[in-house]
């Protein structure tokens, strides 16, 4: 996902503009570049890599001027080169853009036929190569972004520079967010609240189809049929330089012991604390109704979902289908007259997770999203929103958001399941009681770090890794191989223990550590019997237990992580913390960029 972000300032903009930019590296990318505008005149720098590299390009050869644009690039179209940074330039323009441009090739062909010439491999460089034709033939820059978005199709967030109006750029969002920022005589937009965050506390997002001119003044925003309309500002939190690791070595482990935190501040947004209830009416839901359940998500959001069907299975006795996102969306399934479709996603931006929702809507379903980012897309149009308050999740690999999700999946089991009168009072009491000690049990499973990252050893040096749980244990198996995938690149796969006899069993040897993933339920005599079969065939066992079985099997096994006792319903959220440890002390042993993995962005909001 790029990063777009623009300031119209007093004095130099271009050394805030490079600091907006390095809040924007979370979203993965791979070049970054600045535009300003001085004396009328676009200026330009461009480098592949990092935010370091186009610091020291600016450093070597300075950028004057007191209105400015500036991206980070993850390459969609065109290889990750100088070349293709963003901003895209003619003698005209400097346009940087979020999203892609659906019909790009069309367009080129079109302009290069009229004898237009490009100098990239983007989609963006149409949106370029439209405004200055526009502005030759003499249209005004606002008069020339309206006759070039109604060409485009696809996502766009765009802002734009125009040669001879400096102290003004034009911004336009259609399918990628994007808010402006009101300063003390100075004026900013960007894709995120993060980036804003280093000008302001107060933004205001705007709508599909929004674009608007922004000067030192204010912005004057227009509906996509050019009515100038307003958009609700709103206050963020003051995110001077704050967003930092606090003294953690990197996101990752920073929000990793931010869980306790964050599942406490989910948990209570979900709790009436009078009645020690799950209240999900102040968020405007009614589970009256509901017969089945389609959950839509991708990644570690989905693995969410897959915890969650359990629950709300066996809790509210709803059906429930687990659907990845990008096949859900092009298969176009039948839903029936009741179906809830719930949304999962960190980001809220997701382009598969919105598509699906999207299909879902226009089919009739009722649909809540389940999202970290409140103004998100995918919030913003789903019927009901519960929020995660994970707070913004600057590493790549999800951690607190995942088991914020988690929580407030747990929740909306144990509510259906009252609602359908699954549960009487007393158990859903119970239930909820049992979860409000998750914070604690986090806490304890955290002091376990420094072990973790000794065990990490033995997945360090894998060539493959498998993962086993079963029940709720498998969707874990399946997070963990993607936690170690991710930040550490080690092949790992996760699987049903109960699927090792139907073909995996086949990969162990004495090479290949096998994570079991078994807390001390109904299901671990079996898991036991998976493990008993993995260790006479010489793999090397790791098991995640309680204490009371990892040392009842601390012979077999090459490793084990002993975790505090647990009620059943906080399992899965406090049995993610291990899964999460083992990835991020891979990672490092590996040397990784375990914050901004390779090829990885944080949130993708193209197909
Ligand atoms: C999680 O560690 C990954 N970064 C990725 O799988 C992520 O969960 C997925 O892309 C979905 O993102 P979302 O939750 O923002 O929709």
């Amino acid at each position: 996902m790029c990063g777009i972000v623009g300031l119209v300032g007093r004095g130099a903009v271009a050394p805030r503009l490079l600091g907006a930019l390095r809040r924007l590296e979370y979203r993965g990318y791979d070049s970054a570049g600045i535009a300003t505008l001085m004396g009328g005149e676009i200026r330009r720098r461009r480098a592949a890599g990092k935010v370091d590299r186009l610091a020291e390009r600016i450093a070597a050869e300075p950028l004057a001027g007191e209105t400015g644009i500036g991206h980070t690039r993850w390459a969609t179209h065109g290889a990750p080169c100088e070349m293709n940074a963003h901003p895209i330039a003619t003698d005209r323009v400097a346009v940087v853009h979020n999203g892609i441009i659906e019909n790009h090739r069309e367009l080129r062909e079109e302009l290069e036929s009229a004898g237009e010439a490009f100098h990239s491999q983007t989609d963006t460089e149409v949106i370029a190569v439209l405004l200055t034709r526009h502005l030759r033939g003499g249209m005004t820059p606002a008069e020339a972004v309206m006759a070039t978005l109604s060409r485009l199709q696809g996502a766009l967030a765009v802002a734009i520079l125009f040669t001879g109006h400096d102290g003004m750029l034009i911004c336009a969002r259609r399918g990628s967010p994007l808010a402006i920022g009101f300063g003390d005589g100075e004026m900013s937009v960007g894709s995120d609240a993060l980036a804003l965050g280093a000008f302001t506390d107060r933004i205001a997002y705007l709508e599909e189809g929004d674009w608007a001119v922004v000067t030192r003044d204010g912005a004057w925003i227009h509906d996509a049929s050019g009515h100038r309309v307003s958009r609700a500002e709103r206050r963020i939190p003051a995110m001077g330089d704050g967003v930092g690791k606090g003294g953690h070595a990197h996101y990752m482990h920073k929000e990793i012991f931010e869980q306790p935190a964050v599942v406490g501040a989910t948990l209570h947004s979900m709790i009436n604390p009078a009645t020690r209830r799950i209240d999900l009416g102040r968020y405007g839901f009614d589970a009256a109704g509901l017969e089945t359940v389609t959950i839509l998500a991708c990644g570690t959001s989905f693995h969410a979902g897959m915890v969650a069907k359990y629950w709300l299975e066996s809790i509210a006795g709803l059906p429930v289908h687990c659907e990845i996102a990008s096949e859900f969306r092009y298969r176009r399934p039948p839903l029936g007259r009741g179906a809830l479709v719930i949304a999962i996603s960190q980001s809220g931006e997701t382009a598969d997770t919105l598509a699906a929702m999207r299909y879902a809507k226009s089919r009739g379903a009722r649909t809540v999203a389940v999202v970290n980012v409140a103004e998100s897309t995918i919030a913003r149009e789903a019927d009901a929103v519960l929020p995660t308050l994970a707070g913004a999740e600057i590493g790549v690999a999800s951690t607190k958001a995942f088991t914020t999700q988690l929580v407030v999946l747990a929740c909306l089991a144990i509510a259906f399941g009252r609602a359908r009168g699954e549960l009487d009072c007393k158990a859903e009491r119970a239930l909820v009681a049992a979860l409000a000690d998750t914070p604690d049990l986090i806490t304890e499973a955290l002091a376990g770090d420094a072990h973790a990252g000794g065990v990490a050893a033995l997945l360090a040096g894998a060539r493959d890794v498998l993962y086993l749980g079963r029940g709720t244990a498998y969707p874990l198996a399946l997070e963990g191989a993607l936690k170690l995938k991710e930040v550490s690149y080690v092949h790992a796969e996760g699987y049903a223990a109960g699927e090792m006899k139907h073909g995996p069993i086949a990969l162990v040897d004495k090479e290949v550590p096998i994570v079991m993933i078994a807390p001390p339920d109904e299901l671990f005599e079996k898991t036991a019997s998976n493990m008993y079969e993995v260790m006479a065939r010489g793999g090397q066992a790791i098991l995640i237990s309680d204490r009371e079985q990892t040392d009842r099997f601390a012979n077999g096994v090459a490793a084990s992580i002993a975790m505090p006792e647990a009620p059943a319903i906080s399992t899965p959220i406090l049995y993610s913390v291990p899964m999460q440890l083992l990835a991020y002390h891979a990672g490092t042993r590996r040397g990784t960029e375990v914050d901004q993995p390779r090829n990885l962005a944080k949130s993708v909001t193209v197909e």
